[in-house]
């Protein structure tokens, strides 16, 4: 294989490279000495300069290289530069000169000459490497201990690459790790998954402030995720403003627009004063909204446009107002579902769902249980001054429960946490015997029992109606018939049309009249009436 041939990129430069007559000779002048090492022949020297006042000294840089390296093919470009000192002006030459270049990596080799030209270019030429705009390495030459004629000095390649591997590497290995313990506040979790979730968070809350859309289950910890995510990168200097947390369940009518985008002095009745608006609020910070999938419609529009253009109209107002936020968006439905159904802005989904995490509940990770209870348990130390722990049996008997498939966690984070505190707390001289856990297991069993499934949210929670203790004592029998009942109440519009349409076949023959009396009557039997069924949960 031919070796590569090597291209110097490089200013010139406008002190170190001058020079008068022959004294010229005995100074040590950089881009010519970079032509004149016994180990290395320069193929091409691109010698950038700004401003036709230096092209007699380009002239004269250019006819000593050719005099000491005739080798060396000598291009000499003047770019469009005014201010050598000027960031921009000095940015946009060398970005446009790099990508017009005909780069040809695979058969030469770039040495980017950054001893010479204003700070200013060095900078860029150092930030245009670092980029790959230009594929090379960097080149600084220095000049001999002792002067005398014909010495070029030494130079050094220094490869962006190589030294990030050595030096930057092991540190940002580290700091990884250190983000990603963070965000998990230090629990040593198992789970090779949710690991490897956690990692990926890291990584995009370090480097994107593109929205995130967190789902889960209830106390899956979306809440607490999303907040140490802000804290992460308000430690790396990514984010300076503040948190915002809003759940959009606790939105309601017309106060949301105006909670989330502010409104104006008189925008309606009641708006004594104008109000910022959480949006606002959250201006270089970051926008947590929890529930998104219970925004309404309108301000789904609202916010989409908020995100895209960082502009938004407060209510009421004819100026819109500039906030530039982070969006965090959390949910436990599913947000496709809800699109499809008509509920939930296809496009406002479409851009919310680039980083989109489903955290799992504990259910679905046993392995973290354990590290998870361990850390709940030294939380409960910290805070009570108590330190508590299981007797041997005693833990593991719980382990064994807590990972069982009878142990759903539906509260997941919360219910543990719950758990712990017990424990904790019906302790005896900080031990937890096997009583204490066999009486917690029994208690989160009773707990999850009445948990029934809502796959779509329109299932009728008896126990949440009639309390949990009259829901227990209903016969499977009584208890279909009257969630059917309640189902249909919901969907009607006042207790006579319920009426109507349950009691619709004996109603056509005409055998019992009042069917609103009949429906009073049967949820009496229950102690229920029309307010308590008709609102939906
Ligand atoms: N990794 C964690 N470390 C410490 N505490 C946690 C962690 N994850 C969750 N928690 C705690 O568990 C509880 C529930 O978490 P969180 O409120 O974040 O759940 P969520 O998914 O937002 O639930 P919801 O859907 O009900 O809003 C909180 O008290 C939170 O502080
Ligand atoms: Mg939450």
């Amino acid at each position: 294989m031919q070796a590569k041939r090597t291209v110097v990129i490089g200013f010139l430069g406008t002190q170190l490279d001058n020079g008068r007559g022959a004294a010229r000779w005995e100074k040590w002048r950089p881009s010519v000495a970079l032509t004149q090492h016994e180990d290395r022949i320069i193929d091409r020297f691109e010698l950038l300069y700004a401003g036709g006042q230096f092209a007699s000294l380009a002239r004269q840089v250019s006819q000593d290289i050719a005099s000491v390296s005739p080798e060396t093919q000598l291009l000499a470009h003047d770019l469009p530069i005014s201010d050598a000192w000027d960031f921009e002006d000095v940015y946009g030459a060398l970005y446009d000169f790099a990508n017009s270049y005909p780069f040809d990596p695979d058969n030469e080799e770039y040495w980017i000459h950054i001893t010479t030209g204003s700070h200013v270019a060095q900078i860029c030429m150092f930030l245009m490497t670092e980029a790959r705009y230009f594929p090379g390495r960097l080149v600084q030459t220095s000049p001999p201990k002792r002067q005398a004629i014909g010495n070029p000095g030494s130079y050094a390649l220094i490869d962006l690459d190589l030294s990030r591997y050595d030096q930057i590497a092991q540190r940002f290995t580290r700091e990884q790790a250190e983000g990603v313990a963070f965000l998990k506040s230090g629990i040593a979790t198992r789970n090779a998954k949710f690991n490897a979730m956690i990692g990926e968070i890291e990584r995009v809350a370090i480097k994107s402030k593109a929205p995130m859309l967190l789902m889960g289950p209830t106390g899956a910890g979306k809440s607490f995720l999303a907040r140490r995510i802000y804290e992460l990168k308000r430690s790396r200097h990514q984010i300076d403003g503040k948190f915002i947390d809003l759940n959009c369940a606790t939105l309601h009518g017309d106060g949301a627009a105006s909670t989330l985008f502010g409104h104006i002095k008189g925008a309606f009745t009641g708006a004594g004063a104008d109000r910022p608006g959480l949006l606002r609020s959250a201006h270089k910070g970051l926008l947590f909204l929890d529930e998104i999938g219970e925004l309404g419609l309108d301000e789904q529009a609202m916010l989409l446009k908020a995100i895209e253009e960082k502009r938004f109209f407060p209510v009421g107002a004819d100026t819109e107002v500039q906030s530039d936020f982070q969006l965090i968006a959390g949910t436990n439905r599913d947000l496709g579902k809800e699109v499809a159904a008509g509920r939930f802005r296809e496009d406002l989904y479409a851009r919310i769902n680039l980083w989109t995490y489903a955290l799992p509940g504990l259910a679905q990770r046993p392995e973290d249980i354990e590290p998870n209870l361990d850390y709940l348990l030294a939380q409960y130390g910290a805070e009570t001054g108590e330190r508590v722990r299981f007797n041997k049996e005693a833990r593991e008997r719980f382990m064994r429960f807590a990972a069982s498939p009878s142990a759903a966690w539906h509260g997941n984070f919360r219910d543990l946490s719950a758990a712990v505190t017990r424990l904790a707390t019906l302790s005896e001289a900080g031990r937890i015997t096997d009583q204490v856990v066999d009486e917690e297991t029994a208690r989160l069993r009773r707990l999850w029992r009445h948990h029934g499934e809502r796959p779509d949210g329109n299932e009728v929670m008896l126990a949440q109606i009639m309390g949990e203790a009259a829901a227990a004592q209903l016969d499977l029998f009584d208890a279909l018939q009257l969630q059917a009942v309640i189902k249909v109440c919901r969907q009607a519009n006042s207790l006579s049309d319920a009426g109507r349409t349950l009691y619709a076949a004996s109603r056509a023959a005409k055998a019992r009249p009042n069917d609103a009396d009949r429906l009073r009557k049967y949820l009496a039997r229950f102690a229920l009436d029309w307010d308590t069924v008709s609102v939906s949960n």
